[in-house]
């Protein structure tokens, strides 16, 4: 176990993220670098452990820890020994046992990270457990509405769809709140999770009414392979029409909104093609936002120079 984790939103109190926030600034500066590295981590060893797939996450943590010069080490379950019985934790006790200085842990299971922190000394960083929390996810989402309006304090945001299933809410809706945006949520009852009224977030029945008032939208990803094992809507095209960010509304919402999307999009269920080129759409620099800010994490966990 180590206290340089990070498995969860709430491990972060309101100067945590600011630190965050700054770190990831300065080092915006250096990816702007004719040679964009700096040797802060040399000789540190990261390994990103993926038992779920990810394009957005796995991928900028590796390019994040290689712009601080760390080596990394890439762990998917496709291909590894896994496949012959082998457990969570002789995997991660493996890996530790290289001598590895940091983990980046995705996982299908809830707590999946927090277990991991409890059987190695070296910083546990959470890429995302099922459908609990996703950390970096809420850290970039926050920065990226700090780079578009700057201080974010009293900012209004309509967070749109499948809440029940997305861990990006739980750490999104976590960050955006600490740092004193308003959140409301709009999605069908059944894509609402049990214990919403527990929430820091405004339930809405009308998603148009509210978006007048957005200054800042989110669209979730619909998560069809979560979905598939429960379903919970009548109709997709329903859905669509209801609580999609249809190119229609799109053009009524002006053009300093922020409008976010976490990745992956399904081009036509929660937002159309033609809303992602609304010119509020941040949706690729909320990528490139991944970058700085897992940089961020990755040095506050490592300590920078050893
Ligand atoms: N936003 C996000 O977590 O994307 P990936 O699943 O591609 O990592």
């Amino acid at each position: 176990m180590s206290d340089r984790s990070l498995l969860s939103i709430d491990d972060l109190d309101v100067a945590g993220i600011r630190e965050i926030v700054e770190l990831s600034d300065a080092f915006e500066e250096v990816l702007r670098r004719p040679i964009p590295k700096v040797p802060a981590l040399r000789g540190r060893t990261v390994a990103n452990v993926f038992f779920e797939d990810s394009t957005r996450t796995r991928l900028s943590f590796e390019i994040a820890a290689k712009r601080l010069s760390a080596d990394t080490v890439n762990f998917t379950a496709s291909g590894s020994s896994l496949s012959k019985g082998e457990s969570l934790f002789d995997t991660i006790r493996t890996l530790h046992a290289m001598g590895v200085d940091a983990f980046v842990v995705r996982h299908r299971a809830p707590g999946a990270a927090r277990r991991v922190d409890g059987w190695v000394d070296t910083p546990v960083i959470n890429a995302g457990d099922g459908a609990h929390e996703h950390p970096t996810q809420a850290l970039l989402d926050l920065v990226t509405v700090h780079r578009r309006r700057g201080d974010v304090e009293g900012l209004r945001c309509v967070m749109v769809g499948d809440i029940e299933h997305s861990r990006v809410a739980r750490s999104t809706i976590g960050a955006f709140t600490m740092m004193g945006m308003h959140v409301s949520v709009a999605a069908p009852a059944t894509l609402l999770p049990t214990g919403i009224d527990d929430w820091p977030v405004d339930v809405v029945e009308d998603l148009d009414t509210a978006l007048e008032k957005a200054d800042v939208v989110y669209m979730l990803r619909m998560q069809k392979e979560r979905i598939a094992r429960d379903p919970v809507l009548p109709s997709l095209r329903e859905y669509v029409a209801r609580y999609g960010l249809t190119a229609e509304r799109a053009r009524r919402l002006p053009p300093e909104v922020v409008l976010m999307h976490p990745g992956p999009m399904n081009r036509g269920v929660e937002i159309a093609p033609e809303a992602t080129e609304h010119p509020g759409a941040a949706i690729e620099e909320q990528v490139r936002n991944g970058v700085t800010v897992r940089m961020a994490v990755l040095y506050l966990a490592l300590g920078g120079m050893p």
